[in-house]
């Protein structure tokens, strides 16, 4: 366990410095997170949990350039993000597919933009819908597709080109349980292949456990860091029995301790 402000250190991929956002002005001013400071480590996987409203999206649309700060910064491998941060990749919680495509060009969509030449756009897209277990699929639209494959179609739509930064915003919210353990597997498989950076946001404690390096526990609105938390879970780590995993009671203990105080009404 471990509680600190920004680091400075080198292998630090996004920096949260005293970063404050106020919606609106005057009377109508929302203060939505005030005064947050963290580090995503490089090749780490960072997971931010708290009560709804307290400011989670807005960190991924801070760290993806979508909204500016009103107040600190936040730091992109050392550099001010102040425009839309082309580096990041950003998993939204509804699959946002384009309906009208297959699942073959949803995967190749964001090659094309980047001027990708078809042969290895085509060839990138099946290697990486095979890797979902989407083999066979790859003709199909979505409103063809389970809940879950549209999931893992919109994940490797994100991953295929391979951004440094990968932002989840509870990607796997609407899932069965059975779906998300599935997809927490491949999701962690295929971060241990390409060790990509994850910022990952959930309301979800067990999810956070299995996934996460550490876990930022913000207070309710306007979320400010309360605790920052080292999951001390060994890796790899068995996603289907993840509570007898050593180290998982304590975790969560821990966790639920910082938590339950943010959502329970006095
Ligand atoms: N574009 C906006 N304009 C005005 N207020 C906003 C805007 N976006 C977010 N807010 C406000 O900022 C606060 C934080 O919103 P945010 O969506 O980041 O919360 P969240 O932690 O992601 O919540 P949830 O868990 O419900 O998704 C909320 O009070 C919300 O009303
Ligand atoms: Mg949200």
């Amino acid at each position: 366990m471990l509680n600190r402000n920004v680091s400075g250190q080198n292998d630090v991929a996004l920096t949260f410095k005293d970063v404050s956002l106020i919606f609106g002005s005057g009377q109508h001013a929302v203060p939505a997170i005030d005064k947050v400071n963290f580090d995503v480590l490089d090749g780490k996987v960072t997971t931010v949990v708290g009560p709804s409203g307290c400011g989670k999206t807005t960190l991924l649309r801070l760290a993806a350039g979508m909204v500016p700060a009103s107040g600190g910064q936040v730091l992109h491998d050392g550099a001010v993000v102040n425009r839309l941060n082309t580096q990041v990749g950003f998993v939204t919680q509804d699959s946002n597919l384009f309906p009208w495509l297959t699942a073959l060009a949803n995967v190749e969509f964001p090659l094309i933009v980047r001027g990708v030449p078809k042969e290895e756009r085509r060839e990138k897209a099946h290697r990486w819908l095979k890797l979902v277990g989407l083999s066979g699929f790859e003709n199909h639209y979505p409103s063809q597709l389970s809940g879950g494959m549209q999931k893992r179609v919109s994940i490797v739509r994100t991953l295929i080109y391979e951004p440094n930064v990968v932002l989840f915003d509870e990607p796997f919210g609407a899932l069965d349980a059975q779906t998300r353990m599935t997809l927490h597997h491949e999701l962690l498989e295929l971060w241990k292949e390409k060790k990509s950076t994850m910022l990952f946001i959930t309301h979800d404690l067990v999810e956070a456990i299995t996934l996460s390096d550490q876990i930022i526990v913000m207070t309710r609105r306007p979320g400010r860091v309360k605790q920052i938390y080292e999951v001390p879970l060994a890796r790899p780590r068995n996603v289907f029995e993840i509570y007898l995993e050593p180290g998982f009671d304590e975790a969560y203990a821990a966790l639920w301790q910082y938590f339950k105080s943010e959502i329970v009404v006095a």
